[in-house]
Parts: C-alpha cells; sequence; structure tokens
C-alpha cells in the first residue's frame, strides 16, 4: 500500500469556490442523482459540462506505467463516468481489456464511444466480477460519495476483485482552511475527512492497493478545473 499520485498529470486550473459557495441544499440533492445536471448542468451542480478533451491521456499513461500493464490484462475503472480515462487506457495499453462499472444511466447513455461495450451498470459495493480478475483496478473520486459502512464494503469489493492492485483516490483535507474550500465546493460526499480517517477504513475494509486525496488547496486558487 503506498501513497501515491496519480493523477499528478490532471490540468489545473483556477475555480471560483465562492459560486458554488455553501451550495444550496437543491443543487446538492440534484448532484446526487447523477443525472444531466451533475454532468452536463451547471457549475453550481456539478462538472458543468463534461466532455472528451483528453486530459486522462497522461494520467493513463502514468497508470499503465504504474501498474506495468500489458497487452492482454483486464483493467476496470469504478465510477467510470463517461468512460474517458477507458477510453485512453485502452489507447495507452494496445490490447488490454478495460472494463468500467457506472451507477449513472445518464453518463453511459452518453459514454465514449471506445467504452460503450464495456460499461456495466452497478454500485461499487457489489462488483460482479470475479475474485483477483483484474490486473489494475482504479476508483477515482468515487467512494466518497457512500455513506461510512458502504464505503468500507466498496473498498473490500476493490480488495476482492483486485487483490491489492488498486488505485483509490478519495477527497480529503489536512486542516480547517481546506475543510472550509471543501464543505463550500464539494457537493456529493457522504463520508470524508482527514487522511487519518480513509487510512482507519481502508484497514477496516483490509484494503492493500495504492491511494490519494483529492485536495482542494485555497480558495479560488488553483485546483482542478473538472473536478465535479
Ligand atoms: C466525481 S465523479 C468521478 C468520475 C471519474 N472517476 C473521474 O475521476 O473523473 C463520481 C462518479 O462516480 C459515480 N458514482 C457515484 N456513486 C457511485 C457508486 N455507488 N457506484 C459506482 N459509481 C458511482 C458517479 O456517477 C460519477 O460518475
Amino acid at each position: 500500500m503506498a501513497e501515491i499520485n496519480l493523477l499528478r498529470s490532471y490540468p489545473r486550473a483556477k475555480r471560483n469556490l465562492s459560486a458554488r459557495q455553501r451550495a444550496q441544499a437543491s443543487n446538492r440533492d440534484l448532484a446526487k442523482k447523477f443525472g444531466f445536471e451533475y454532468f452536463d448542468g451547471s457549475r453550481e451542480q456539478g462538472y458543468g459540462g463534461y466532455r472528451y478533451d483528453g486530459r486522462w491521456r497522461p494520467i493513463a499513461r502514468d497508470i499503465a506505467a504504474h501498474f506495468a500493464l500489458q497487452a492482454g490484462d483486464r483493467v476496470l475503472d469504478i465510477g467510470c463516468a463517461k468512460g474517458f480515462l477507458m477510453r485512453d487506457l485502452i489507447e495507452a495499453v494496445p490490447g488490454s481489456e478495460v472494463w468500467g462499472l457506472e451507477i449513472s444511466q445518464y453518463a453511459i447513455e452518453h459514454c465514449h464511444a471506445d467504452a460503450q461495450h464495456r460499461i456495466v451498470r452497478g454500485t461499487a459495493q457489489y462488483l460482479p466480477f470475479a475474485s483477483d480478475s483484474f490486473a489494475a483496478v482504479l476508483c477515482i473520486n468515487v467512494v466518497h460519495n457512500l455513506e461510512r459502512d458502504a464505503c468500507v464494503a466498496a473498498l473490500r469489493e476493490i480488495q476482492r476483485v483486485s487483490g491489492g492492485r488498486a488505485y483509490v483516490q478519495v477527497d480529503a483535507y489536512r486542516d480547517d482552511s481546506e475543510r472550509d474550500n471543501f464543505l463550500d465546493w464539494v457537493l456529493t460526499a457522504q463520508t470524508y475527512g482527514k487522511p487519518d480517517l480513509w487510512l482507519d477504513l481502508f484497514r477496516e475494509a483490509g484494503y492493500t492497493g495504492d491511494y490519494y486525496w483529492t485536495i482542494i488547496e485555497s480558495d479560488e486558487w488553483i485546483v482542478r478545473e473538472a473536478r465535479a
């Protein structure tokens, strides 16, 4: 198990936290449905329009190198949204078999054509795949959307299907200022806290894969633009 940032190549841009400050309860409710509003509605409700632009390509290459992926390997992206990382993994590892699992019918219906035939609708707590059946399992900014017990169940499932060859990234904050930014921006998280909380949950679930944090670093400055 290692703390490693596999999203280090993700483009960084300014984001106006105050535009979404203490988001309206109605926007949070809409976002949690993971439908049109979350992906392609206004910025107050989610991504503000999520389209393929190649931003995952360098990350796919870093993931491929980190897990030494090669032709014939099976990879799973849990909470794959519109399948953009899947598409770029297929490109980064020719001959690989890249699967996605996603709860949102809207995202599946609007996913990238290259990912379409391998996205399964489902939820992270119940993975419809055999134990130890993937060379790498990714779950980026997803499990914090579950309540605590479901979160642990999802981490157990990730461990089961990956055998520990996995990468989980979750929302976290290290101090009060980051916590304030988090509360101002994040719409859908149900389980969150400092990294120590996550390390405890990883232990409880028996999760031995790699991990990193999504941290909203400072008001109105440099954060990940496409992070919903
Ligand atoms: C913040 S987005 C992250 C998408 C993508 N992994 C990324 O990093 O860009 C969260 C995604 O997880 C999906 N999701 C939410 N709850 C889920 C669950 N219980 N099981 C599977 N996917 C879920 C949402 O529909 C959405 O596509």
